[in-house]
Order: C-alpha cells, then sequence, then structure tokens
C-alpha cells in the first residue's frame, strides 16, 4: 500500500502546476480579454480527452536570479488529445509565467510533441501568447527557437501545423507560426511582428502602433501572414476545429468524408444567370461556388487578402476539396502578385493533404504596370504556375467566362495537368482580349481606313465572334466538354468520383526549385 502522504504530495504539486504564473496573474489575463493556456487546451480539445506532458519540468537557469523563480511547467502547457474524436498534439504557452517567454526547457517541451505528432501523423496546434525569447536564457533561447524551426520544417507536408496567435509573437518568434500551415490571429489582443514600434520608429522615423503595424487586421489584409482573424480567443479556436474537420492527419491520409444530402444534387438553374451579359460586368464568384458545393459547406481562407482570387476548403458530396477561384468584383479577377502568391501556398497545402482541387476561372491575365514588373509578377506568377503544375491531386478546371493569354494556362489548365476541364458557353478563351487583339492584328487596316474607330468595332466584333467562345478550345480537347452552368455541380461529383483513385508520379527528384 503506498504510502498516503505520496499521493497528497503529488496532489500538491499538480495543484500548483495548474496554477501557473497563480490567480492574480489568471485574473489579468482574463482583464486583458484573453484565456489562460489551461482554458484554452479545455475549449480546444474532447472533454476529458487531455493528456498532458512534462507538467513539472523545469528550467534549469541561475542567472539574474532565475535560480529563485522556478516554476512547474515552464511557461508552456503541451500533451495530446482528440479533436471531434482525432488526435492532435497541442502546445499553449502560458503567459502567466515569465510571460509565456520561450527558453530551454519550454522548447523542449514543445519539441517533444512535435517530434511525436510526426512519428504518429497527426496535426500540431500551436496556442502562442509569448514575450519571445526568455531574456535571461540568452542564446540557449534562441537555440530552443532554432530547434522548432527545423521540426516545423522537417514536418511541413507531413502533418498540418496551425498556430493561433493569441498574445505578443515578435522577434523572430514569428519564424515558427510562419513556417506553419495555417495563422489565425485574434483581433486586439495578438499582434506579430520581426522588430516592434520602438525599433522602427528608430531605424525609419515611422511612427506606429504596435496594433497597426502587427496586429490581426495588418496581417489579413496587408501581408496576408495571417489567414484567419478571430474575435476572441473562443472564435480562434472554433475556428481551428473546423479548420481540421476538412484536412487529414497527415499526408499519408485523406480527409474525413461527412454524409451529405443528396437531394442537393440536382440542377441549379440559378446558375444560369450569374454571368452577366456584358463581359465587362463583375459578379460574385462566390454565388457561383455556393451552389456547386454542399451547402453551406465554404470555409474561406485569406477571406480579406487579396481578394481578386478566391481560395477556401469545402465539401462535395461530403468530401473535401479546395477550391480556388477568380474574383471578377475585384480588380476584375486579374492575377497578380498577391493573388498568386495566395492561390500558390494554397494549391501547395491541399496537394500535400491529398484534397483534390476545383478550380473557377475567369481572370482577364496579368496585372500590368511598374509596380507589378518591379515587385516581381514574373517570379510571383510563376509560383501559382509551378504550384498547379506539380499537384498530383485530383483537379478540375471550371471556365466560367474570361481565360485569357497565360493566366489561361497558369489557372489548371490541361496542359499542365488538370484531369478535367469544363467550360460554360459563356467562356472566352483567348491569348488578349479583342480590342488589343484587334488593334494589333489589324493595325494596318484600322489606320488605314476611312473611318478607324468604326473599323475597330467591326474587327473587335470579328475576333470576338471567332475566339470569345470555348468551341476552338474543346475542338482542341483542351476543354472536355462545354456544359450548361445548371449542370456544374452533378459533373464535379461525377469527375471528382472518376478521380478518386488517381495516382500520378512526379519525376524522381531531391525537390524541385519553385521560384520563391
Ligand atoms: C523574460 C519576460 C519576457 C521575456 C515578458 N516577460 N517577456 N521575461 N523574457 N522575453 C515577463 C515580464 O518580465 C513580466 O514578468 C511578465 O513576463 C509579463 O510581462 P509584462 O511586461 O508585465 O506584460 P505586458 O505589459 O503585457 O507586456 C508584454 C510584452 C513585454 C509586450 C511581451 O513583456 C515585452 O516587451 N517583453 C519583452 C519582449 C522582447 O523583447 N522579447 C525578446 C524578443 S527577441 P513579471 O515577473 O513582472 O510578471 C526574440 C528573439 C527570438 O524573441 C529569436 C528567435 C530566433
Amino acid at each position: 500500500m503506498i504510502n498516503q502522504d505520496k499521493f497528497k504530495k503529488l496532489d500538491e504539486i499538480n495543484e500548483k502546476a495548474i496554477l501557473g504564473g497563480g490567480s492574480e496573474k489568471i485574473q489579468k489575463q482574463h482583464d486583458n480579454g484573453k484565456l489562460s493556456a489551461r482554458e484554452r487546451i479545455e475549449i480546444l480539445i474532447d472533454k476529458g480527452s487531455f493528456q498532458e506532458l512534462g507538467r513539472f519540468v523545469k528550467h534549469r537557469s541561475v542567472d539574474f536570479g532565475l535560480d529563485k523563480n522556478i516554476p512547474l511547467g515552464d511557461g508552456v502547457v503541451t500533451g495530446y488529445g482528440t479533436v471531434n474524436g482525432r488526435l492532435i498534439y497541442v502546445f499553449s504557452q502560458d503567459f502567466t509565467i515569465f510571460g509565456g517567454s520561450l527558453a530551454e526547457a519550454h522548447a523542449e517541451k514543445i519539441v517533444k510533441i512535435m517530434d511525436m505528432a510526426m512519428k504518429n501523423g497527426a496535426p500540431v496546434i500551436g496556442l502562442n501568447d509569448s514575450g519571445g525569447a526568455r531574456i535571461q536564457e540568452g542564446v540557449v533561447s534562441l537555440g530552443g527557437y532554432a530547434d522548432i524551426f527545423y521540426r516545423n520544417t522537417l514536418a511541413s507536408g507531413v502533418v498540418p501545423q496551425i498556430s493561433a496567435i493569441m498574445g505578443p509573437c515578435a522577434g523572430g518568434a514569428v519564424y515558427s507560426p510562419a513556417i506553419t500551415d495555417f495563422n489565425i490571429m485574434v483581433e486586439g489582443s495578438s499582434y506579430m511582428f520581426v522588430t516592434g514600434p520602438n525599433v522602427v520608429k528608430t531605424v525609419t522615423h515611422e511612427e506606429v502602433t504596435s496594433e497597426e503595424l502587427g496586429g490581426a487586421s495588418a496581417h489579413s489584409t496587408k501581408s496576408g501572414v495571417a489567414h484567419f482573424t478571430a474575435v476572441n480567443d473562443v472564435d480562434a479556436i472554433e475556428q481551428i476545429k473546423k479548420l481540421l474537420s476538412y484536412i487529414p492527419q497527415n499526408c499519408e491520409e485523406t480527409a474525413p468524408v461527412v454524409d451529405y444530402n443528396r437531394n442537393n444534387d440536382e440542377i441549379n438553374v440559378e446558375l444560369n444567370s450569374i454571368v452577366p451579359e456584358n463581359p465587362n460586368q463583375p459578379y460574385d464568384i462566390k454565388d457561383v461556388i455556393c451552389r456547386v458545393i454542399d451547402k453551406e459547406t465554404f470555409f474561406e481562407v485569406h477571406k480579406n487578402y487579396a481578394e481578386n482570387i478566391v481560395v477556401g476548403f469545402a465539401r462535395l458530396a461530403g468530401k473535401s476539396i479546395g477550391v480556388v477561384a477568380n474574383q471578377p468584383m475585384s480588380l476584375a479577377g486579374v492575377l497578380d502578385i498577391e493573388s498568386s502568391k495566395k492561390g500558390a501556398r494554397f494549391v501547395r497545402f491541399c496537394d500535400a493533404f491529398n484534397i483534390p482541387l476545383l478550380v473557377l476561372e475567369d481572370v482577364p491575365g496579368f496585372l500590368p504596370g511598374t509596380d507589378q514588373e518591379w515587385r516581381g509578377i514574373i517570379t510571383n506568377g510563376a509560383k501559382l504556375l509551378y504550384a498547379f503544375s506539380e499537384a498530383t491531386v485530383p483537379r478540375i478546371t471550371v471556365i466560367t467566362r474570361k481565360a485569357y493569354g497565360g493566366a489561361y494556362d497558369v489557372m489548371n489548365s490541361k496542359h499542365i495537368g488538370a484531369d478535367l476541364n469544363f467550360a460554360w458557353p459563356t467562356a472566352e478563351i483567348a491569348v488578349m482580349g479583342a480590342k488589343g487583339a484587334a488593334e494589333i492584328i489589324f493595325k494596318k487596316e484600322i489606320s488605314e481606313a476611312a473611318d478607324s474607330s468604326k473599323k475597330l468595332s467591326e474587327k473587335e466584333l470579328e475576333y470576338n465572334e471567332m475566339f470569345a467562345n470555348p468551341y476552338i478550345a474543346s475542338a482542341r480537347g483542351y476543354v472536355d466538354e462545354v456544359i450548361k452552368p445548371q449542370d456544374t455541380r452533378n459533373r464535379l461529383i461525377k469527375g471528382f468520383k472518376m478521380l478518386e483513385n488517381k495516382v500520378e508520379k512526379l519525376p524522381k527528384k531531391k525537390h524541385g526549385n519553385i521560384p520563391l
């Protein structure tokens, strides 16, 4: 029989550890609108499933008085559990202990669960709330960060990695979330930057607040660092759970399949009237997306960033798909640097984790201008081309309207490996718009005409009649079928079903060299 005192001692240590930095500091978290590290885990993980690892871990530092301040757990709660019955690994930084700062022992705990996640094939969720490298530990903290960055890189494409930023995340600390697949930032209480407002002021003389520089709004609209924003901690965690429901556990598996209502499979005549008569008039591609996928299953990624391309997860006949769609409502759906990068990153995630891709195409081309050229639309546009070209998951494209120039090739054309390409009768597939084309190929005729603008209109019409349709591409087999919009969902369900067991291998290589 074990002596009861030993149990009592264990209970006492556990109680102490669970309190982290103490009730007062937990209250301060609450006063700042934040939950504690353990409360966050409780909301994330299925009730009773959390198994903590390393609760009694202590730091081994002695400098700057740390030998007299040795809290249990070292400022991070780590372990595993289930979310909707599926295994995940989690670390949750505890701001009540040394401001959640990362040091040797703290990093070792995170590394331990990352290694387990890779070996056992399950996602890693990081709940970040930290003052950065623990200043008292110096280079040892930096080493700890690098140990994590290294594993973030090794785990990339092996298991999904999701970061929630729920407090400060500054300096080099930002590079762990940066490597993970998705970042969710909480509005008002989180920020991320490489250098904070004080350094910015010293170096560039700009006056900027933390929120302006690296808050959820800045990163979800301007930089694209944040894929999602949340109104509070609970919302952020709910979004993580939703995201997990669309993705598999690891690169060897496929995403969970859910039941769906087969009544949705009927034709949708509303699709027939979404594309306006006037080819220059915009329409909302999300009106198309929501009518072809299973009802209310669209989970948009990067909603407020590079809005000229829409990306997100959805379900089709109960199965997860990734949707990439040009958005005519924003910059006429043109491809530019930001939208190419956004699209490419999403395509690569889907391909890495066996999520089939649906592309809805209405693209007038690449955005012209010195700004785009000098900032590298060539290299950045190539990212999207490269991402689609190397994707081996089932890929289907539907051309709803414009498919012009290089953008036609880039947007998952048959030529770069798409499995099935459909076009609506409203599709215009050509090298360039009719006006530009007529001006070049009929230049002489137009300039010599008595009424050159009338001549231009005639030639524009002639070019339009010849090319602004899907029939030349379908005669070549570049388009597999011209379909009525109302039949799109039906074709997609059949198409993805047919492609279910697709196997495609890329040429043997160490790794490709995507234009970065
Ligand atoms: C040790 C830290 C800490 C840190 C905060 N604390 N950050 N302890 N190392 N990096 C401690 C504080 O001393 C305090 O301890 C407690 O955490 C809460 O901090 P407060 O300042 O009271 O909280 P708040 O006012 O909310 O401010 C939070 C903060 C601020 C903005 C994060 O603490 C701050 O600026 N910290 C320093 C940030 C920083 O410069 N980090 C290094 C970045 S460089 P007590 O005992 O008083 O409660 C970096 C390099 C990584 O991270 C490189 C990787 C390659």
